[in-house]
């Protein structure tokens, strides 16, 4: 079975991590799908983002990185996906990932979605927390993989700079 776990990941978190290496042990091929969406204003660029997944992963060879414009159902068929996968933070995710799994299966009814529920120590994260964390000089340590936080401390320093 191959599953596409979708996102924007600007930037991955520990909590997306956590999603990932729960999904790889459901699936045969897990594929990160980076959505790169021109509408939707970005911090990092889509390769930054995509090269902090690959290197948060590490060398693993049942998942994949791709990027992905238009819509996922599509992105799912080409790659061949079986199944979407998307995490569940709180209660206060569950409407919009509902309401997207409902879309996406009148998009495409050979395509489901499976939600994962988010591992308590991962269910306050989102990406722009931890961003704003990092802009006030807040330790980001316990919620982002090593590359991520490499790759902050060095937008921070260059901003310094100047
Ligand atoms: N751990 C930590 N954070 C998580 C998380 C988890 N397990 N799950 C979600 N989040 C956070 C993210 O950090 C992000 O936080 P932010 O808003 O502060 O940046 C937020 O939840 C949403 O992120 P994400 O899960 O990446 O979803 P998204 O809304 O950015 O991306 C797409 C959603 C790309 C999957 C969706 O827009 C899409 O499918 N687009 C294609 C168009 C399409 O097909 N539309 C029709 C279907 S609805």
């Amino acid at each position: 079975m191959i599953g596409i776990y979708p996102g924007t990941f600007d930037p991955i978190t520990l909590g997306h991590l956590d999603i990932i290496k729960r999904a790889k042990k459901v699936v045969d091929t897990l594929i990160v799908a980076v959505g790169n969406n021109p509408s939707k204003k970005t911090t990092f660029d889509l390769e930054t983002r995509m090269n902090m997944i690959r290197d948060s992963i590490g060398t693993c060879k049942n998942i994949e990185v791709i990027s992905f414009s238009g819509l996922l159902v599509d992105a799912a068929k080409d790659n061949g996906a079986d199944i979407i996968i998307r995490g569940l933070r709180a209660i206060s995710d569950y409407e919009s990932e509902s309401q997207m799994a409902i879309v996406n299966r009148a998009l495409n009814p050979d395509v489901d979605t499976m939600i994962l529920v988010s591992g308590h120590e991962y269910s306050f994260i989102s990406s722009s927390l931890i961003k704003e964390i990092a802009i006030f000089g807040g330790d980001i340590s316990e919620f982002v993989p090593e590359p991520v936080l490499k790759q902050i401390e060095l937008a921070e320093s260059k901003k310094k700079k100047g």
